[in-house]
């Protein structure tokens, strides 16, 4: 039997070219997640629940990428998390939190912390703007019986807009009145959207953040193949989803083929993501069952041991590179994902074949991720766990979203604590700046031409040691 090699990022590396990039600024990042939907960095955050929540989606779709919500949570919950995400910036928001003016201060109050705003919008049954509750009128509304009317900004002080007003006039408008809030109505006075100037102010200083047609952040959220994802996917959509990720361990299943054309048939203007595969024939077969991009990868992760319990999968480089000459032909892109422990490994998935990466581990330790900073000692933590551990099983057990007896679970992933790193933005901005050094190394002004340009050297483990810093003691 011929048994073919297969190598994976530390096996390689990419051979320099002449370069005409005269500063990494030229390097544009902008690529493809699937059929229709663009990102402005490569970078995509796992689905797993010590990476992605509302907060590090609403972050990296800020910085340019996107974040993929875990699903390990009630269908309301994991709804509730989209919505969040879509509510944390627009341009407009296009049915702003009301409050009628007759409602007591108290009920106003506790309406404002369960939505999680600032301020609210005082209208009349008919959809009239009345006024503006904001943070300052509460904060001086001293408890008594008093209504909204009693505290609220009246109509007749009010600036507003309508619905021919623009980015830059809601801007003039922000910096010369001083004000927080810009309603925008029509001719009758009935509110049809809102301007905030915090929206402004976020448009501003996130120029690379990914929005949908109304101006909202993108997300995506993962489903499975059993039991409620057909309902689950429907709420998701409802709340907002932009894609949603078919996540299974063996995505080249029937399993899989099942739960695309089910999926297509319910929810189908929603961008399909499937996965996990490692092979050109799962990726021709998944393609030809009209998927909207493929997720490459069978046991890279840094909390896998999936190769260990069954002794399956791929090293990734060859995986992303079987994957994508297939995927480039039906021109649906491929996320390489797991096993990126460096910026220059999100170049050579990129070199190839893939569009963009998916990283779980590399975020988990961030401000963003979902769980608390442990201290052991003088340093800080955080836990990063494998969806298929048997923590995962024990809290789904738990929350009721496991059937399976805990003694039957097999696990294929492990718990594990990382350093705690602080700010994804900070991750990201090393990250990004790694990509774009690596495309002047190979003359890519695009992520196309990326994929195009990059010529791979096998190396030995001489070559790997001489790759990282050696024969010092590195300070920082
Ligand atoms: P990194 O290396 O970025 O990988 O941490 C993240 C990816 O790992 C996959 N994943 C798992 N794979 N057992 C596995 O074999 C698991 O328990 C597990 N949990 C996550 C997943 O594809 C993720 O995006």
């Amino acid at each position: 039997m011929h048994i073919p090699l297969a190598l994976t990022y530390d096996d390689v590396l990419i051979v320099p070219r002449r370069s005409t990039l005269s500063s990494r600024s030229e390097a544009n990042t902008k690529t493809r997640l699937s059929r229709k939907i663009n990102l402005n960095i490569p970078i995509v955050t796992a689905n797993m629940d010590t990476v992605t929540g509302s907060d590090m989606a609403i972050a990296m779709a800020r910085l340019g990428g996107i974040g993929i919500l875990h699903r390990f949570m009630s269908i309301e919950e994991n709804a509730e998390e989209v919505r969040r995400v879509k509510r944390a910036q627009s341009m407009i928001v296009q049915d702003p939190y009301k409050i009628a003016p007759d409602k007591t201060v108290d009920e106003a109050r506790d309406y404002v912390a369960s939505v999680g705003i600032t301020g609210l919008l005082v209208s009349n049954d008919d959809n009239k703007l009345q006024g503006i509750l904001s943070r300052r009128d509460f904060i001086f509304a001293n408890g008594e019986d008093k209504i909204v009317a009693d505290i609220m900004t009246p109509r007749e002080k009010l600036i507003t807009g309508n619905a021919h007003t623009t980015f830059d006039e809601a801007k003039k408008i922000f910096a010369e009145h001083k004000i927080e809030k810009l309603p925008l109505v029509d001719v009758e006075d009935r509110i049809i959207g809102l301007i905030t100037s915090d929206d402004i102010k976020n448009i501003i200083e996130y120029p690379l953040a990914n929005r949908d047609e109304n101006g909202q952040l993108i997300v995506g959220a993962a489903v499975g193949v059993h039991g409620d994802y057909i309902e689950r996917a429907q709420e998701l959509v409802k709340a907002g989803v932009d894609v949603l990720v078919i996540d299974i361990a063996h995505g080249h299943s029937d399993l899989m083929f099942n739960a695309v054309e089910k999926l297509r048939e319910v929810v189908p203007d929603v961008q399909l993501i499937a996965g996990n595969v490692a092979t050109a024939t799962a990726t021709k077969e998944l393609c030809e069952a009209g998927v909207d991009a493929i997720k490459v990868g069978v046991g890279p992760g840094t909390i896998c041991i999936t190769r260990l319990v069954t002794g399956c999968g791929m090293p990734q480089l060859t995986a992303v590179m079987e994957a994508a000459k297939v995927a480039k032909r039906y021109g649906v892109p491929v996320i390489a994902d797991g096993g990126i422990g460096k910026s220059g490994d999100i170049i050579k998935a990129i070199g190839a074949g893939a569009d963009c990466v998916m990283m779980g581990g590399m975020f988990a330790g961030t401000d963003e991720s979902p769980g608390i900073v442990m201290t052991k000692g003088d340093k800080k933590f955080k836990v990063c766990r494998g969806s298929a551990s048997f923590t995962q099983s024990h809290t789904r057990k738990r929350h009721g979203l496991e059937k399976k007896n805990l003694k039957e679970v097999v696990p294929e992933g492990v718990e594990s604590l990382v350093p705690y790193k602080g700010p994804v933005e900070d991750i990201i901005g090393q990250m990004v700046g790694g990509v774009k050094s690596g495309m002047s190394y190979t003359n890519s002004h695009t992520i196309a031409e990326l994929q195009n340009n990059v010529e791979f050297v096998r190396m030995t483990s001489s070559g790997s040691r001489e790759s990282g810093s050696h024969d010092v003691q590195a300070i920082t």
